[in-house]
């Protein structure tokens, strides 16, 4: 790993990944007068503004099922569930009603001090389907608030716990964990960073296993690999100072960078460095969760059975209404039971009325629909699927699990060779316009190699990963074109 120091607050290696953020809009003109409005007043996340002006963001209108539509009337696969949350699909008349219900019994109450009904169903509902011991559900409204509640609470425990020296906060190479500050100080793109130093301190980054990306000599053999990370990872705590550090966090599948999926052992293997070391192991499912790779919880099938919180948002309510849960085992809560210690942390709107209503309603839906199950059956035929753009030379590696898949690009099929930062940049901005006039909306990830992130609805079927296989099949051909 390369060092960069740039990093007034962190240490550890440093991502030095550019940053591109590209409109994922179509080529057809929009011209409505809603994309005028919006150039005017609305401020899009991660949004280059100058795309409303210059007519190059939709506005998106409608949702049904897999669907999405659009104010020039395009009707479009929904390939991202929104932002990996969609996972019951659009215009689910169950989810509707039970917010109508909700916002009409109580539409709102804090949980500070109070407790009412949707918080203690949801809470006891995921508490009793969490893995282990993690049995204690922490409301919060979304992703980010899920993350930086468990750095909070990880300081705090170790500070009950006699150990105050434990303050550090660690995360793997090019992951993302969220924006606000301390969030962002576990997420390692560099260009999300820089402009908002300096950040919490004492965070610490460790290398992630990207096995595609691996030195030659793994390519054999991943189980070797994910030792040799995880030894990375041991290394620099020792360097670091174990009684310095007060948490891991890890996504069971990363995202940011690519769906990578972990090697064999190497989780089992962070956890014994975690266990050997006091140090909590979190597992930021915050996409992994709510059967997108094929579990309700991600980390059992990816070795990473137990950890000591599961962060959580998105499909919780299938993004309905915003809300996320950080959830904590006996151990961690501990302390917090006897009388002696509160978490003084809190958001006025975690665990809202409507927002746990629909995700009560939104498990039912997955229970009725057996959708965990769906994905476990279907996953490997939507590998299956993705698995024949092979074909294509610029092809090099689909990986995933479920329906969370990465497909990356490289110049060389055999020798893996990278794409030059100045192709990259021109492939990244064809492949999302071009992908959504075909009908797709997915994503050409702009953090570290050339990957399309595709994580349709798990209500999706066979005749939707063929549509998802042609229309990535015509893009990825035409990219051959233009390198
Ligand atoms: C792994 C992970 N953690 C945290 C977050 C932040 O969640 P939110 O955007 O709801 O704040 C995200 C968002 O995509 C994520 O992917």
């Amino acid at each position: 790993m390369s060092e960069t120091t740039s990093d007034p607050t962190s240490s550890g290696a440093g991502s030095d990944i550019p940053v591109i953020i590209h409109p994922s809009a179509g080529t057809t003109p929009l011209g409505t007068p809603r994309n005028t409005a919006a150039s005017q007043y609305l401020w899009g996340h991660f949004t280059d503004q100058s795309g409303w002006a210059q007519d190059r963001l939709p506005t998106i209108v409608r949702g049904e099922g897999t669907y999405i539509w659009d104010s020039a009337g395009r009707k479009i696969f929904d390939g991202l569930s929104g932002l990996f949350a969609v996972q019951v699909g659009h215009g689910r008349e169950e989810l509707a009603q039970a917010a109508a219900e909700q916002a009409r019994t109580l539409p709102f109450f804090p949980i500070w001090g109070y407790a009412h009904e949707p918080a203690i169903d949801l809470a006891e509902r995921i508490a009793l389907a969490a893995p282990g011991d993690l049995n204690h559900v922490f409301f919060t409204s979304g992703g980010s608030e899920a993350v930086e509640s468990a750095i909070k609470l990880a300081k705090n425990y170790w500070e009950l716990r006699g150990k105050p020296t434990k303050r550090k906060v660690i995360s793997r190479e090019g992951a993302y964990h969220g924006t606000t500050h301390g969030a962002l100080s576990l997420t390692r793109i560099a260009s999300y960073r820089e402009p908002f130093y300096p950040l919490v301190e004492g965070a610490v980054q460790v290398p992630t296993p990207n096995w595609y990306r691996s030195e030659h000599r793994f390519w054999e053999d991943k189980a070797a690999y994910g030792q040799w990370i995880a030894d990375r990872t041991e290394e620099i705590i020792q360097r670091e100072g174990p009684e310095t550090i007060a948490a891991i966090f890890v996504e069971p599948v990363q995202n940011s960078g690519g769906c990578f999926v972990a090697p064999p052992g190497y989780f089992e293997r962070l956890r014994k460095i975690a266990d050997d070391n006091d140090i909590l192991l979190v597992s930021d499912e915050v996409i992994c969760a709510y059967g997108r790779t094929g579990g309700l919880f991600a980390g059992p099938d990816q070795g990473l059975a137990h950890p000591d919180i599961i962060t959580s948002a998105k499909g919780l309510s299938s993004g309905y209404a915003p809300i996320g849960a950080m959830i904590v085992s006996d151990r961690v809560y501990d302390p917090f039971v006897s009388g002696e210690n509160v978490f003084r942390h809190g958001y006025t709107f975690a665990g809202h009325p409507i927002g746990a209503a629909v995700a009560l309603a939104n498990l039912d839906i997955f229970e009725k629909e057996a959708l965990v199950e769906r994905v476990r059956e279907q996953g490997p035929v939507f590998k299956a699927t993705l698995d024949k753009l092979y074909d294509i030379p610029i092809v090099g590696d689909v990986r995933g699990s479920g329906y969370f898949y990465g497909i990356e690009l490289t110049r060389d099929q055999a020798t893996r060779e990278r794409f030059t930062d100045e192709e990259a940049d021109r492939i990244r901005a064809f492949l999302n316009p071009a992908l959504y006039d075909d009908g797709l909306y997915v994503r050409a990830d702009d953090r570290g190699d050339v990957v399309v992130q595709v994580a349709p609805p798990l209500i999706s079927g066979p005749e939707d990963f063929d549509f998802i296989e042609s229309a990535l099949r015509d893009v990825f051909t035409r990219v051959l074109e233009r390198i």
